[in-house]
């Protein structure tokens, strides 16, 4: 069985890849306490100590709008510390899994981004990411970087679907942002394919992967949908009412893709099986809420 090492283990995909990778490996699994990836000199050491045949790194800098203001730290997580993996995986003949981004891509197509397309971030958290993911090409060992988006979670903090049914469950109107279109994806459809990926690495050759649930919808309609599942499982909400909004109506501190739609193809090509519509993933996903 191969050595997996996963960093990152206490994020909502990476709490997923810990259930999930023991079908295909024996895992190592590290959280931010046991390696922080903000103390770049032990993230080398602790690779090339535990010499791994994978290196799935789950972690990184998320708070898009907080890295704005805090870029060095943002680029340290993103793209230094995922550039340090790749050269020790290099160096051990690991093969690193990588998870990357539809925020790199600046969101002006209205047709599904292809892997070849090119990159063109609009903020720091995009920037970081397409950086790390230039590094590791650079270093030059086996790697897949797989980039997904609009990811939620049962385990995730401020996620999209935990945030509604919060706000649902305190609010009697919301306003939604209606302009803004992606594939919502749930963290264990990303962890089980990381894990397919794993068992089937013969079949996906090194390079640049896009994986999110298939479909694509607004953030107003995702937010319908969830309301609309929460209702028929008997979830209380003291919402009446969701107003449609435009992006220039809610200003972030970071700019977001208006259209991050990511073809699936390529990987589905690799592996024969194309991902689960992000409505059936909502519903099981719900179905976990207490
Ligand atoms: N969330 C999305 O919508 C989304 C969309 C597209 C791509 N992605 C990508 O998907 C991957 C997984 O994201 P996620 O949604 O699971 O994010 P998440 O829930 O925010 O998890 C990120 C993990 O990284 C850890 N981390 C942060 N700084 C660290 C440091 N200095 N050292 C070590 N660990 C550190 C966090 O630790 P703490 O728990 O201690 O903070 C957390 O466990 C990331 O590569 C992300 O860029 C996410």
């Amino acid at each position: 069985m191969p050595k997996i090492l996963l960093i990152g283990s206490q994020g909502q995909v990476g709490q997923e890849l810990e259930k999930t990778l023991p079908e295909v490996g024996e895992v190592i699994s590290l959280s931010r306490a046991q390696l922080d990836l903000s103390q770049s000199e032990t993230i080398a050491r602790v690779i090339e100590t535990i010499k791994p045949n994978f290196v799935v790194n789950a972690a990184a800098y998320t708070a898009v709008d907080k890295a704005e203001s805090e870029p060095e730290l943002a680029r340290q997580i993103n793209a230094q510390a995922p550039a340090i993996m790749a050269q020790s995986s290099e160096r051990i003949g690991a093969t690193l899994l990588h998870i990357s981004t539809d925020y790199v891509f600046n969101g002006q197509k209205n047709t599904p981004y292809l892997e070849s397309d090119l990159s063109d971030p609009l903020g720091v958290y995009g920037l970081s990411k397409r950086d790390g993911e230039e590094f590791i090409k650079k270093a030059g060992g086996s790697h897949i970087i797989l980039r997904t988006a609009w990811v939620y979670g049962l385990q995730g903090k401020g996620n999209f679907v935990k945030t509604m049914l919060r706000l649902g469950q305190e609010r009697e109107i919301l306003k939604i942002v209606s302009d803004q279109i992606g594939s919502p994806t749930w963290s264990f459809d990303i962890a089980i394919r990381i894990t397919e990926i794993i068992k089937n690495i013969e079949k996906v050759p090194t390079g640049i992967y896009h994986f999110t649930n298939s479909g694509s919808i607004s953030w107003y309609d995702f937010a319908m949908n969830i309301f609309e599942e929460a209702g028929k499982l008997g979830i209380p909400l003291k919402l009446q009412q969701v107003i449609p909004i435009n992006t220039d109506q809610y200003p972030t501190p970071a700019k977001r893709p208006a259209y991050s739609v990511l073809s699936n193809q390529k990987l589905t090509d690799c592996l024969g099986s194309y991902p689960p519509y992000w409505r059936d993933s909502l519903k099981k996903m719900l179905a976990q809420v207490q």
